[in-house]
């Protein structure tokens, strides 16, 4: 590998200035940027121009899911651009088909359809659900307050977040938002037009909230009595980051088995029979070993910084999309797919599920730890295996900055400054989504951080 990809040089040119300059003239001004310019990275930790080191804690927002520059990963893009890139989907060709197998053995029956974000995924999810619902004149999706589905237009509609839709109205219709976690909410809100509901399984934009056993098998329920698909946003919260390849096989785990396909050791595969009588029930779920969503979205850790996503549909609406029907020039490209099946390879052959179990708790313990210590810094820690979040107490006292900036904008100035990255959600929220492949002594270190910041806040 080392003379097709030399490693980055450690100290580059001190040329921020000029970089943000760049920024100011030539790039739309849609983001809030921190003034960091970012270099190259190796394993958790980033460089930025000036020679900074970060640990990165957030993970390119829960993207980076094998950190940064994975030789495993350099090598697979490498090896598959000297033989194709891109072919259009007119044709056939192996990597595609075997990322969709590889995935499939975590879930039931079922299809993929490949894309290139998360947004374009869910626009995916919408399409189904119309498709499914359209000759009965259904159309509506169920979705909920404080989700985040994506900033096209109709993920926007379907997002219940007010903040992402101001200035782009009209909304597109057929979306509506009911409270999360509020099973009666969803029943009382479905009208004869109702055709899908859509959660996520843990809220993530939203300020890390995962989603109660009960609900999850309530809409289960309900989408069955009803005849309405359950679509689940895995987006932030799928592939390993909770623990478990989806988040509600983590959640459901403490109340019996969540649904445990083919794939791993610990998986049995599933009986087709099981399969079948799942798809075809119309009357409620028994039991939480029988869970599964209609469709999931997927995208970020998917590619672990190449860029891909994808739905899941269950087999009985597998085929409703069908030729002609849905197409994207990109989706599912050779490379894409190829890096994708790696960054699978790598999480499945190194147990990085666990690892993401064991260092999340470890991270949560030492979060808990030090809320019970400053209640007057952290308030509340929430969150499933390496997709934890603490919420900031409200008007700390010593935040320095610019108290025109948010509480959580200050915070991760603070750790900016002392060598950690991590994300804001909403104004009070810092979420951490590190690499699934995580060192226990990485973990320790941005405790050890964290911890010295909170206890100087306390003055
Ligand atoms: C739950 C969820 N859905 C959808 C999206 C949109 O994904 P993308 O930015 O890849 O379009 C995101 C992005 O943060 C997300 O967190």
């Amino acid at each position: 590998m080392k003379e097709i990809v030399p490693s980055p040089p450690p100290v580059v040119r001190n040329d921020a200035a000029a970089v943000q300059a760049l920024f100011q003239q030539y790039i739309v001004p849609s983001y809030g940027r921190f003034p960091i310019v970012l270099s190259h990275g190796a394993g958790s930790y980033l460089f930025d121009v000036t020679g900074n080191r970060y640990l990165d804690l957030g993970g390119g927002i829960a993207v980076s899911s094998l950190g940064h520059a994975h030789p495993a990963i350099t090598e697979a893009l490498v090896e598959q651009s000297r033989k194709i890139m891109h072919c259009s989907n007119f044709y056939y060709h192996e990597p595609q088909g075997r990322l969709a197998a590889g995935l499939a053995k975590h879930l039931g029956q079922g299809k993929f359809f490949f894309c290139n974000s998360g947004g374009e995924a869910n626009e995916g999810l919408f399409k189904l659900a119309r498709r499914f619902g359209h000759d009965e004149g259904r159309f509506e999706i169920l979705t909920t307050l404080n989700s985040f589905h994506g900033r096209t237009l109709a993920g926007i509609s379907a997002t219940g977040q007010e903040k992402v839709r101001k200035g782009f109205g009209p909304m597109v219709s057929g979306f509506r938002q009911v409270p999360f976690n509020d099973l009666e909410a969803m029943r009382v809100a479905i009208s004869p037009a109702t055709v899908a509901i859509l959660v996520e399984g843990v809220q993530g934009e939203g300020g890390i909230t995962p989603a109660t056993p009960e609900y999850l098998l309530g809409l289960r329920q309900l989408c069955d009595e009803k005849k309405m698909l359950l679509l689940m946003d895995s987006v932030q919260c799928g592939h390993f980051r909770t623990g478990r390849f989806q988040s509600w096989q983590r959640i459901l785990e403490s109340v019996g088995q969540a649904f445990q396909p083919a794939g791993s050791g610990d998986f049995p595969v599933p009986r087709a029979s099981e399969l079948e009588n799942s798809a075809n029930r119309q009357t409620g779920m028994s039991a939480p070993q029988s869970f599964l969503p209609d469709a999931i979205s997927m995208a970020k850790a998917l590619g672990a910084g190449f860029p891909i996503g994808a739905f899941w549909v269950r087999a009985p609406y597998a085929d409703l999309l069908n030729a002609g029907s849905h197409g994207t020039t990109y989706g599912g490209s050779p490379l894409a797919c190829a890096v994708a099946l790696k960054v699978l390879e790598v999480i499945e052959r190194e147990r990085l599920d666990k690892n993401a179990r064991e260092l999340g708790e470890l991270l949560k313990t030492g979060l808990q730890r030090l809320a019970a210590q400053y209640p007057g810094v952290i308030s509340t820690v929430r969150g499933l295996g390496l997709m934890l979040g603490f919420e900031l107490a409200p008007n700390i006292p010593n935040l320095p900055g610019d108290p025109a900036k948010s509480q959580a904008v200050r915070f991760l100035n603070l750790l900016h400054a002392a060598g950690v990255l991590a994300i804001p959600a909403g104004t009070n929220v810092i979420r951490l989504l590190p690499p699934l492949n995580l060192r226990r002594s990485e973990a320790e270190e941005g405790l050890r951080i964290v911890a010295a910041i909170v206890a100087k806040l306390v003055g």
